[in-house]
């Protein structure tokens, strides 16, 4: 039952990617004095956006992941965020850097950060892409954020709709054709 739609370009790869090497540069000066930071990606939607950090990091990184998820391939948030795949290395006593593609309810982030903190890491700090801050139901803030943006439903550079278009190499909205709501 999948209502037919189509894409319209919302942040360009080259916005996404200058944005990035600032964030980078930012990162870089906070964690200076850390010797081996642990870059934990949430999959699946953050596999593009860690993979362009970490190559712009230029500092000695561990990166891991952690599968969490939410949404399955519904538009709206279950609500109910399930660990489907923990992480590989230890985080007790590290400086930990989670990186996420965008923070929408807050539920995920607030179920990572619990999940995270009940390891004792020795600082933990957060980077999403996307924030859309009128969709908060759970308090949440990132330490570093790439771009707010509005409530629309968004795709691309990691982002699915139904598991499709994470593969797009920029941020679009979905604009479905048969309402103009
Ligand atoms: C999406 C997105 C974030 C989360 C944000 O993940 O990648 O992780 O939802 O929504 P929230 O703030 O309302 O929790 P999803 O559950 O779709 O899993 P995926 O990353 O595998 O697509
Ligand atoms: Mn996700
Ligand atoms: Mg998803």
């Amino acid at each position: 039952t999948q209502r037919p739609y189509h894409i319209e370009e919302m942040i360009s790869a080259k916005a996404i990617a200058a944005r990035i090497e600032t964030l980078a540069h930012e990162i870089r000066q906070s964690f200076a004095q850390t010797d081996n930071l642990v870059v934990i990606g949430l999959l699946r939607g953050s596999f593009v956006f860690i993979a362009d950090l970490v190559r712009d990091l230029d500092m000695n990184v561990e990166v891991d992941f952690l599968e969490i998820s939410s949404y399955g391939d519904n538009t709206e948030s279950s609500r109910e965020v399930r660990i489907l795949k923990d992480l590989r290395g230890t985080i007790e006593g590290r400086d930990v850097l989670v990186v996420e593609d965008i923070v929408d309810t807050g539920h995920t982030m607030a179920a990572t950060m619990a999940h995270l903190n009940a390891r004792k890491p020795h600082r933990l700090e957060t980077i999403a892409l996307l924030n859309k801050q009128t969709r908060r139901e759970v308090p949440f803030t990132a330490t570093w954020t790439g771009f707010e943006i509005p409530d629309a439903f968004v795709v691309g550079y990691g982002i699915d709709y139904a598991q499709a278009n994470r593969n797009l190499p920029y941020i679009g909205t979905v604009v479905f054709e048969d309402n103009v709501s």
